[in-house]
């Protein structure tokens, strides 16, 4: 049986996100959580004819704690999204404390669960999050992660030209790093089965995939950031840690994890002098069995792209801890 839980299921990307868990025969059980709305559209998704028994809370009548009680996977977009001009950054203001909230309650209530971060900055909410969970002695490393698949599924769709297969998440295009701006680093010189991007498309594609969110950003005009993209990308990931919970073997999937708590995250922190990082990760029955670096060989560009991402990654990963130690 496998309960899962969307914090922030009335959004954007809480309602197709939902939709897609309910349309999973994996789910057993879906429990949806907002601080608005979440009785309509549960009611509007119980019509569905899958698997899933579907339920709906708010904050009243402690719907928190109900829609996480049980939980096996909780999936976290709640928060508000950019607006043009707004870097994710921006976001930090809002969004570290609803996070913070949201994980207090699950240390509480589903301390067990695999936690989905996709509230941004991910850089920071994830380390805020790792904090909550360790101040409140449940910490598990290999239980809590980042959400950068949209930068994964937009590095295979840009380059989908290029590999030739006609499915674009044919191809595997590790994307690693942090989840904004000069911390998204694909490695184009990792792809699979091996494809050549033409010289003078590097950069472009480069800075298209690290910037693919301010085009949705520019392209919505104020109404918000990408939501169903981030609802494929996020179902994707999802799906990937129940199969692996229920004995999958070989599924990897980049995804940003504290490293010294994951096996083989120790190399990474030590090439990148970080304790948080996206990198490939083997997925299995308790979580992130294996981090797995392909630090190595990357090329004289990747090795730029990576210096910058680390400058970036540092602040936004100090941020994080530090908001979580000092707030009330
Ligand atoms: P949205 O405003 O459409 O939805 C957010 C939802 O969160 C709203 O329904 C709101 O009521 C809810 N919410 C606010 N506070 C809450 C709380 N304390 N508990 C439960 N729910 C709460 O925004 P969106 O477009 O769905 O984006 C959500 C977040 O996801 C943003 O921070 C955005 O930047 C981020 N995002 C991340 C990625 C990624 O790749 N990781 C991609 C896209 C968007
Ligand atoms: C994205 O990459 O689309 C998200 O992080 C949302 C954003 O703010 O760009």
């Amino acid at each position: 049986m496998v309960k899962a839980v969307v914090l922030g299921a009335a959004g954007g990307i809480g309602q197709p996100l939902s939709l897609l868990l309910k349309a999973c025969p994996l789910v057993d059980d879906l429990a949806l959580y907002d601080v608005v709305n979440t009785p309509g559209v549960a009611a509007d998704l119980s019509h569905i004819s899958s698997v899933a028994k579907i339920t709906g809370y708010l904050p009243k009548d402690d719907g928190l704690k109900l829609a996480l009680t049980g939980a096996d996977v909780v999936v976290i977009p709640a928060g508000i999204p950019r607006k043009p001009g707004m870097t994710r950054d921006d976001l930090f203001k809002v969004n570290a404390g609803i996070v913070k909230g949201l994980v207090e309650s699950i240390a509480e209530f589903a301390p067990k669960a695999f936690i989905l971060v996709i509230s941004n900055p991910v850089n920071s909410t994830v380390p805020i999050a790792a904090e909550v969970l360790k101040a409140a002695g449940v910490f598990d490393p290999k239980r809590l992660f980042g959400v950068t698949t949209l930068d994964v599924v937009r590095a295979e769709t840009f380059t989908q030209e290029y590999s030739g297969v006609k499915n674009a998440a044919d191809a595997t295009v590790p994307v690693i790093g942090g989840h904004s701006g000069e911390t998204i680093v694909p490695l184009f010189s990792k792809v699979s089965p091996s494809f050549q991007i033409p010289a003078d498309r590097y950069d472009a594609l480069v800075n298209r995939v690290q910037f693919g969110g301010d085009e949705v950003v520019k392209a919505k005009d104020g109404a918000g950031s990408a939501t169903l993209s981030m609802a494929f990308a996020g179902f994707r990931f999802a799906e990937a840690v129940i199969k692996a919970s229920k004995g999958e073997k070989g599924i990897v999937e980049p995804t940003f994890v504290y490293l010294p708590g994951v096996a083989g995250g120790d190399d990474i922190a030590k090439a990148t002098g970080l304790d948080f990082f996206s990198t490939p990760v083997e997925l299995g029955p308790n979580g992130a069995e294996k981090a797995i670096n392909i630090l190595d060989g990357v090329t004289e560009q990747e090795k730029k792209l990576l210096e910058a991402c680390i400058k970036g990654l540092q602040g936004n990963i100090e941020k994080g801890v530090e908001f979580a130690k000092n707030s009330p």
